[in-house]
This record gives C-alpha cells, sequence and structure tokens, in this order.
C-alpha cells in the first residue's frame, strides 16, 4: 500500500474470550472433549428460554411492524417505559429523549469510544472486561489507562490509585465503573459508587457506568444504580441491556441512559454525535425493543429470573469453596453476573510447569502453542488446562491486567458437572504449580 491503511489502534483491539474458542476447536479436532467455560452466554449453555417467554417474541413476530425501522432513538413506548423505571429508583429523573437504543452493548460500546476525541481518555478498571478496555485503547492508539481493581480487597476499586491516576493526568476525561463486574464477579458498595462520582465531581468527569449484569446480584449483595447516586451535576452513561438477563445475547439489544445530560455542554454535543451516528444507520434492531417491556413485567418473570440468580449464588459458593484453600492462589467469592477471576500470586507460574496431556497430538499441539516468544505464563497455564482436561477458560492476562490467572463462568447448569469442573481445576493447578 502507498499509504498506511492501518489503524493507530489496530493493535489493541483483541478479544481472547473468542479467541480462545479457536484453540479449543483445534484441539476438539483431535479428540478432546472441550467443557466451554470462556463465554458468558448463558444460552450457549443450556439456559431454557421459558415457553412464555418465546410466546410474546412469537406474538411481536407476528405484527408488520416487528419488521419496520424503529426511530433512531429506539422504540417511543419501550424509552417511555424504562425512563419511568429509573425515575421510580427516585434518583436521577429522566425521559425517553434521554434514552438510545443499541445493536448490543458492543455496539453502544464501540461508539462511547469510538466519537470521543482521540486525545480524551476515559480509565478503565484493570482488570477489564476487553470490549471497554480495547474499544478505548483503539480510540487512542495507546495502551487503556487503568486503575486496580485490588483482589485483596474483594475486588473493589482502588479510590486512591483511581485518583491519583485522574488528579496527574489531564487526557483523563472520563470514567469506566462496571458494576457488577466483568471479569470479577464484584459488587461494589454504595460508598464506593459515591467516592467515584464524588472524584468525577471534583476532577470534572463524565461517568460510563456498564449495569448489565444490574439484576444479577446475590451472597446478600445489592447492586446500587448509578441513577440513585449521580446526584445533579456529574453527567453520565449508563449501559443496560438484554444479553444477559432476558436472556438474549442474539437479540442484539442494549440502551443508555443519560443522566445530567445537559449540564456540561461538551458532554451534550458529545451525546448529540453518538446520536447523529446512530442516526447515520437509520436504528437498531425493533423486534427486542418491542417485546422488553411485555417480558420484564409478566408475573413469571421475577420467579423466572430468581431462580437463576439463586443457581448463581449456590454455584458461586461451590467454586469458592473448591479453590479457596489452594496455595498460591487468590480467589474472591462472586456476588454478581457469573464470572469468577483466580489470580496467580506473583511468580508461582514460569514457562516450564506443564500438564500431563495423554494424546501426542494434542500434547505437541499445547506445546507449539506455548512455544513462541511473548506467550503469557497464564495463558500457558491454560493451554495445558484445556488440552490435558478440556476445560476452557481464558487467561486473565487478557483482560487488561497484569496480574496472573484465568477467568471462568458459572453458567454450567448441572451441578455435577460444575462441581467436577472446579475439582479438576483445583486439581490441575495442584499438579500444574508442582510440576517443576
Ligand atoms: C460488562 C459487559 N458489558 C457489555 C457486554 C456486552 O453486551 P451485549 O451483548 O449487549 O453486547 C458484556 C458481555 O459479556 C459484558 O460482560
Amino acid at each position: 500500500m502507498r499509504t498506511n491503511i492501518v489503524h493507530a489502534g489496530a493493535g489493541e483491539l483483541t478479544y481472547e474470550i473468542r479467541n480462545i474458542v479457536n484453540v479449543g476447536n483445534q484441539l476438539q479436532a483431535l479428540g478432546v472433549k472441550v467443557n466451554w467455560e470462556n463465554i458468558g452466554d448463558p444460552i450457549a449453555k443450556g439456559e431454557q428460554i421459558p415457553g412464555w417467554m418465546k410466546d410474546i417474541v412469537a406474538e411481536a413476530a407476528q405484527e408488520n411492524l416487528s419488521y419496520g425501522y424503529s426511530p433512531t432513538r429506539g422504540v417511543q413506548s419501550t424509552r417511555e417505559f424504562i425512563a419511568a423505571q429509573t425515575n421510580a429508583l427516585g434518583g436521577a429523573q429522566i425521559t425517553a429523549e434521554d434514552i438510545l437504543f443499541f445493536n448490543g452493548l458492543g455496539d453502544a460500546i464501540s461508539k462511547v469510544f469510538g466519537f470521543l476525541r482521540p486525545t480524551a481518555r476515559v480509565i478503565v478498571p484493570t482488570p477489564s472486561y476487553t470490549t471497554h478496555s480495547s474499544a478505548e485503547a483503539a480510540h487512542a492508539g495507546d495502551a487503556p489507562l487503568t486503575y486496580i481493581l485490588d483482589p485483596n480487597k474483594n475486588w473493589y476499586p482502588d479510590l486512591d490509585d483511581l485518583e491519583c491516576h485522574v488528579k496527574y493526568n489531564p487526557a483523563i476525561a472520563g470514567i469506566l465503573i462496571i458494576n457488577p463486574d466483568n471479569p470479577t464477579g464484584a459488587v461494589y458498595p454504595e460508598s464506593v459508587l459515591r467516592a467515584i462520582v464524588d472524584i468525577a465531581d471534583r476532577y470534572d468527569l463524565f461517568l460510563v457506568c456498564d449495569e448489565v449484569y444490574q439484576n444479577m446480584v446475590y451472597n446478600g449483595t445489592k447492586a446500587v444504580p448509578l441513577a440513585t447516586v449521580i446526584g445533579k451535576r456529574v453527567p453520565a452513561i449508563c449501559l443496560r441491556g438484554v444479553s444477559k438477563e432476558m436472556p438474549w445475547p442474539g437479540g442484539r439489544c442494549g440502551w443508555m441512559e443519560i443522566y445530567n445530560g445537559h449540564h456540561d455542554c461538551m458532554f451534550e454535543k458529545y451525546i448529540q454525535s453518538i446520536l447523529n451516528a446512530k442516526m447515520m444507520e437509520v436504528c437498531s434492531t425493533t423486534l427486542p425493543q418491542l417485546v422488553l417491556p411485555k417480558v420484564v413485567t409478566h408475573p413469571e418473570y421475577p420467579k423466572y429470573l430468581n431462580e437463576r440468580v439463586r443457581r448463581y449464588e449456590k454455584f458461586s459458593n461451590i467454586a469458592y469453596d473448591i479453590l479457596k484453600g489452594l496455595k498460591g492462589v487468590l480467589v474472591n467469592r462472586t456476588n454478581g453476573a457469573f464470572y469468577m477471576s483466580v489470580v496467580f500470586e506473583h511468580g508461582l507460574l514460569n514457562h516450564k510447569q506443564s500438564l500431563p496431556i495423554v494424546k501426542d497430538e494434542v500434547r505437541a499441539t499445547v506445546e507449539k502453542m506455548v512455544s513462541g516468544p511473548g506467550v503469557e505464563p497464564d495463558k500457558r497455564f491454560v493451554y495445558y488446562l484445556l488440552g490435558s482436561t478440556g476445560i476452557c477458560v481464558v487467561p486473565l492476562s487478557s483482560f487488561a491486567t497484569s496480574l496472573q490467572g484465568f477467568r471462568i463462568t458459572l453458567l454450567e447448569r448441572d451441578e455435577e458437572t460444575f462441581t467436577r469442573i472446579f475439582r479438576t481445576i483445583a486439581e490441575s493447578i495442584r499438579k500444574y504449580t508442582a510440576s517443576v
């Protein structure tokens, strides 16, 4: 090419949660029976959509209107419904005009960061859900700016670290919060959220708060909606969606709620640019927006959601009890969403450790995959775990962190299988770390 056509941020776009699937598929073709514990898709893990929910979708599919474009911001009645729900929380008061629908939060996230001035940065948590951290880094053409989630303190944000970054880096224009969090499963206390709002207020920043797991909390915790603590000054974008809760990840439907959108004229212009970008695409998919109010107000919905949440709670405790005593390993009980991040003590992993793999072909493939330069020690562990046991998890180092470990989902529905998987992981960690 006579001129460079590659975006400055192209190198930041990596997504190991799906990359690992290629590795799993290769090993599966060699006869490994894979347990996919890498991706947060309840449907892929066998979640049964109840008949009444399918009936609502089927009914909507009979309506001609479901096949048409919707307004750019989204279906008016659905936005009014959501605004009323948010207003009923008693905090931020919004109208349907403060809501904007997207084709899944993935679409919203790429617009949030894609339409930000390249020199303006949003500081993201570390570890971080990669869609956010990669999109932010790609927009800036640089590595993500991060604040620490502390595995020694329930994975809560290190507020001193956050404020220090904000104070000394004037390029930081916003702070990303994910609550409940992916990949850690943490749910933040109200005081932490209030402290972050306060930092944003004092340094004149905006907030992005991803609440896609808002109604999936347990072990006695409560997810405090940003709307209830934001106050009247700090501009904020709250992200919510149907992928995890309904769950309908294939529906590609999520939305943005804007709080204090008119408080700052630059923020107002920025939000307008996101709306204009959506306008150029016309709108987001209509059908999931049309059914959303009917699904979440259905008398069976709370019971259905509660059953799932109680299962995650039970399984979070099974996982925690199996892994908590392991030498050199740091785990926190998952309190929300459906992920657990397991951290290895610094220096525990090296490039010589391995797990036994019976089949020659599988062993040779794994050895080849981990032999290249720059393979993180936790990636090596994850590949050996996959080759040796068929359990597919994601290296923690791929979540914008220097911590070594892995992320696993709690989505396996069968308790016996789930328990076996976690016992096998515990045994594999013991063997792997003792192997040299
Ligand atoms: C924190 C968080 N936000 C957003 C998403 C993506 O949601 P969507 O399916 O709406 O793109 C995910 C998916 O795993 C997630 O974990």
